[in-house]
């Protein structure tokens, strides 16, 4: 095939949905060019990219466990890519290796797009989970104004090192401060790993948590977690993931193939059609 070439880099990554994303839109756009999956050891994983002109790629997807090692190469970094260290989109510009991250930018337009108003007075976040995708969301929440965002971990150390990227608004908490940042809060985000299938269930009590408030998850398999499913029972507002995995993608298929994509029912559909192997 002719056109620009991309790909995600990963390890596995045959798991990685990009790839059913970026030619969707490719078909959609008539773009001509091509996305692929690139299976990348650790020890491979800097030759891999340096060599990214050479085996005719302007650009990449980086996913687990590359994007700190993406980020160590670049040669320029958006600031979103500097705040967390990491780095999931990379592209070529005039031989210069250029990288950013979009999971705090797919973390938000996924909100704006399905809950709008979700912001609400913007004083107080209540982020699960303090692991990769939780800095993403913690930095992200800090930036739209958010007054508090509180990081709730069963680690402890793990919750200080995230609330930091929340400068002044971030607060570290343990599972047993939940309740009363439930009472407060007017967005509860699951940023753990909990709920996804094959894992064990997240097990909280929404009993405090007021029915103005936004819940997302951030796992999308299930679609709707037991979360969710809790929360719109009691008549909170509920967001799932999968958009934040559509909207993430969207500036790299911009950067690498110039059309801004935009993400449609019938993407989310394929996707959905995808998660339920049919
Ligand atoms: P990712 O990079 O995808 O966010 P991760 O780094 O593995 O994933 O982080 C998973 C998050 O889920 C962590 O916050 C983890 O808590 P710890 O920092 O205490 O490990 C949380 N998590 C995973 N299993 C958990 C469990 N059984 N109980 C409570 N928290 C759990």
């Amino acid at each position: 095939m002719n056109g620009p070439k991309a790909c995600v880099i990963g390890w596995p990554v045959r798991q990685s949905r990009s790839p059913l994303i970026h030619r969707y839109w490719l078909r959609l756009y008539g773009v001509e060019g091509s996305y692929e999956l690139a299976e990348v050891e650790p020890d491979a994983f800097e030759a891999f990219v340096r060599s990214f002109a050479a085996q005719g790629f302007v650009g990449g997807n980086v996913t687990v466990p590359h994007k700190e090692a993406a980020y160590a190469l670049l040669d320029a970094a958006e600031p979103a890519a500097v705040e967390l260290k990491a780095a999931n989109t990379l592209w070529l510009d005039n031989g210069a290796l250029k990288g950013t991250n979009t999971d705090g930018f797919g973390f938000l337009a996924n909100l704006d797009d399905a809950a709008p108003g979700w912001e609400g007075r913007r004083r107080l976040a209540v982020v699960l989970g303090a692991g990769g995708a939780s800095r993403a969301v913690v930095a992200a929440l800090a930036g739209r104004g958010f007054a508090r965002v509180a990081v709730v971990n069963r680690t402890a150390s793990r919750a200080f090192e995230v609330a930091r990227l929340a400068g002044r608004a971030g607060e570290p908490y343990g599972p047993d401060d939940l309740p009363e940042l439930l009472a407060e809060t007017g967005l509860l985000v699951n940023a753990t790993s909990l709920g996804m299938t094959g894992k064990p269930p997240l097990k909280i009590d929404l009993a405090p948590l007021s029915r103005s408030a936004v819940v997302t998850d951030l796992v999308y398999a299930p679609l709707e977690t037991d979360l969710l499913a809790a929360a719109r029972a009691r008549g909170n507002a509920v967001v799932d993931g999968l958009g934040m995995l559509l909207h993430q993608a969207a500036p790299g298929f911009e950067r690498w193939f110039g059309v801004r994509p935009e993400v449609t029912p019938e993407l989310r559909s394929i996707l959905i059609d995808n998660l339920l192997g049919r």
